[in-house]
């Protein structure tokens, strides 16, 4: 029977076993996902057991995306630019990162069907998940893309490997077109994201990536201007379906009973 596993900490409320697994029966697949909370010094030895063939892949979450690098053999070139890895299984002999956040963000944003070309996106938060929006926004043709995180540092550092973002204070509200939601905040139904989002034409999109609670607070502030709203669980949903292809070759169906499946 193959093994997986996903990594981070915290994990109790990941739902990638559920998600994984439920997809191994529906495609008679042999095989079993489980999730692991682990702290950093015990990551090369996690990793080892894919060499030693223990374990077939392992997926990463928060706030182990980087950690996990100097314990690879490879990365694919988008791992690489994102220094982000979520998805790790041998090829070749070789122990490959790969980022399949990327592809999850990008399909999650070509389902809302909101025209993403030449538009200014106003990006809040810095943190693992950011290099994978930035990059895949970057892709789909977006004209400008603003952020801006509390911790300001942190992303200037993403001008590194992103030289055409623009970062502005926290607290300062650019135009966009597009507003994403990728701090932690929202996880906790009280939380609020201090920004004045009254005057804001009901043309705006706002996403944010958390997807449990449904709707943050945030959402719910975009919904009521009438706004275009969604949240990250298709976002969580691609991401594993792009997983779940490059280590088993099968596309998994992804429908409404599935979508039904996860929130039970
Ligand atoms: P990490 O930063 O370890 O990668 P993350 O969950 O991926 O963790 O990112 C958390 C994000 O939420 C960060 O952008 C963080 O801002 P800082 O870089 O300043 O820490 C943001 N965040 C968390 N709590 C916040 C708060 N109370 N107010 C504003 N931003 C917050």
């Amino acid at each position: 029977m193959k093994k997986f596993l996903v990594i981070g900490n915290p994990i109790e409320h990941s739902l990638s076993p559920k998600l994984h697994n439920f997809w191994f029966k529906k495609n008679n697949i042999n095989a079993n996902y489980d999730k692991k909370k682990i702290d950093k010094s015990e990551i090369q030895e996690v990793i080892l057991e894919i060499k030693n063939n223990k374990l077939n892949g392992i997926n990463v979450t928060v706030p182990f995306k980087s950690d996990v690098i100097p314990f690879l053999d490879a990365l694919s070139e988008e791992s690489q630019i994102t220094q982000s890895v979520n998805t790790i299984y041998m090829h070749n002999k070789k122990i490959l990162g790969h980022n399949t956040d990327i592809k999850g963000f990008e399909l999650s944003l070509r389902e809302t069907r909101f025209n993403l070309k030449n538009k200014i996106i106003f990006l809040l938060g810095a943190g693992g998940v950011v290099p994978s929006m930035i990059y895949a926004l970057e892709k789909l043709g977006v004209a400008k893309i603003v952020v801006s995180n509390r911790t300001k540092q942190k992303a200037l550092r993403l001008k590194k490997n992103f030289p055409n973002i623009s970062v502005v204070d926290w607290g300062d509200q650019p135009e966009f077109d597009m507003i994403v939601n990728a701090t932690s905040l929202g996880l906790s139904k009280e939380d609020d994201i201090g920004l004045n989002l009254k005057d804001i034409n009901k043309e705006k999109f706002f996403y944010d990536v958390i997807y449990n609670p449904k709707e943050t607070n945030f959402l719910k502030a975009g919904k009521s201007l009438g706004c275009q709203v969604s949240n990250g669980k298709m976002m969580f949903i691609y991401q594993a379906f792009e997983a779940f292809k490059l280590w088993h070759n099968v596309k998994p169906e992804i429908n409404e009973d599935l979508k039904n499946y996860l929130d039970s």
